[in-house]
């Protein structure tokens, strides 16, 4: 692979993606953030946003907006309709005044919702057993899917209305349009079903519909899991191909690659410290004893290093000819951007690494040998049944993490 000179590599010039013009490469990836109790938003969420516009980042991303009510993963997530126009207007302004762009993360939850928070059961590809909340999934039909993919057009319009730059369509983590990709979760015997190009059916669908609706006034980019980080899940060989394929439809402004989900194992996800005994002090009975007996086993332990997602998605560099491509995951360091760019990403993505230090760009123009103060203890993770935050930033110490917030919520990761 013909890697670029480093030397010639800035993370911090400006680029585009589609139509939209960043001021740098850096993008805040989605973490839920739990800031719009009554699923609208609020000035709590606009600033939290604000302090990585104002730190420095190129675009920030609003975590998961359901498509519809029946699409939530967790309490109070925003619905994207009518009525939540105006507060993300008033959202998309603030972020601009600092010279950032915006994107809304458009998810529909699938398995992992649930019955308790939806009031119906949640729709699967197939029927399925969530195996982290045992919550039953049915199958989903074929006016519905068409329906969904109908949804996600309307809430990428909602996103323009709005005013914002960008919508990322949640394709991974095993939300709905995730698991249609997985062999373990789809077993159809439709055309939605059975070889990878029939399970990618879906998402090149939803990516099309949003296309069709938005034409060139956003860009759109998707968050694609490469791997499922489960056994019978997908696997590199698999998601190549729904990569080439949704390359080659030309409906995506880039692709973020991600691996894991909450569903099995989340741990894969996020490397590093598994934070089971914090999750067993703000679940509800019986699942807290659970956690704690059986927690670190049930969310896998997998060491974190830094770039840890770069060896699987330095992959897709040479299969991908028309979309721009994301890196993910253990990025803290101005060397670590500017080694994912060299081999050919366009962007970086970072979450915890941000959430620790908002204004880590910022310091990074400042001093490109300084390191990110993120240690993967992961104890944000428990944070996302309150107000997503950073355990270590004194001055993130917002509302306390309590069981009552928890009930309702479908899973130990609203991820
Ligand atoms: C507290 C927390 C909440 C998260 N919420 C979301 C989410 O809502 N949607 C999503 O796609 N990913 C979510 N993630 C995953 C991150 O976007 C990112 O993929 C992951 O943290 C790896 O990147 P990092 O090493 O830079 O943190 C969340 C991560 C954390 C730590
Ligand atoms: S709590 Fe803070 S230091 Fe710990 S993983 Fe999360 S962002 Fe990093």
């Amino acid at each position: 692979m013909a890697l670029t000179d480093q030397s010639t590599v800035d993370p911090f010039a400006p680029t585009t993606l589609g139509p939209v013009r960043l001021r740098n490469r850096v993008v805040k990836a989605a973490t839920s953030e739990g800031r719009s109790p009554d699923g609208l938003v609020t000035e709590d969420l606009i600033d939290f946003h604000r302090r990585f516009a104002k730190g420095g980042v190129g675009m920030t991303t609003v975590a998961y907006c359901c498509v519809s009510p029946d699409g939530a993963s967790a309490p109070g997530q925003i619905v994207m309709d009518d009525r939540a126009v105006p507060g993300l207007r008033r959202f998309a302004d603030a972020i601009h005044q600092e010279g950032a762009a915006i994107s809304a993360q458009l998810g529909h939850a699938g398995v992992v919702a649930n019955k308790r928070l939806i009031g119906k059961t949640p729709m699967a590809p197939s029927r399925f057993i969530n195996p982290a909340s045992f919550d039953y999934c049915r199958e989903i039909r074929q006016d519905e899917i068409r329906r969904v993919i109908d949804q996600f057009g309307e809430a990428a319009q909602v996103a323009v209305t709005a005013g914002f730059d960008a919508v990322e369509l949640h394709f991974g983590h095993l939300y709905l349009p995730s698991s249609f990709l997985s062999p373990l979760i789809n077993r159809r015997k439709d055309a939605y079903g059975g070889t990878i190009e029939n399970r990618s059916r879906f998402v090149r669908e939803i990516a099309q519909r949003v296309r069709e609706v938005v034409g060139d006034r956003i860009a759109v980019t998707a968050k694609l899991n490469m791997v499922d980080g489960m056994r019978g899940g997908i696997w590199l060989a698999e998601s190549l191909r729904t990569a080439q394929l949704l390359d080659t439809d030309r409906n995506l402004d880039a692709i973020e690659l991600t691996e894991g989900s909450s569903v099995y194992k989340p741990m894969y996800l996020f490397r590093g410290d598994v934070p089971a005994d914090d999750f067993a002090k703000v679940l509800p009975q019986p699942q807290s004893i659970g956690v704690r007996m059986f927690g670190k086993a049930a969310m896998g332990n997998f060491p974190y290093h830094d770039l840890y997602m770069l060896d699987d998605a330095r992959q897709f560099i040479p299969v991908i000819n028309n979309t721009k491509l994301i890196l993910l995951g253990g990025i803290n360091s101005r060397d670590h951007m500017v080694t994912g760019l060299s081999e050919g990403f366009d962007f970086v993505a970072l979450g915890r690494a941000l959430l620790r230090q908002p204004d880590l760009v910022n310091r990074l123009m400042d001093d490109p040998t300084a390191r990110g103060l993120c240690n993967h203890n992961n104890k944000c993770m428990v944070t996302v049944f309150g107000s997503t935050h950073c355990v270590l930033d004194p001055s993130q110490a917002y509302d306390a993490v309590d069981g009552a917030s928890y009930r309702g919520r479908s899973e130990i990761s609203s991820s």
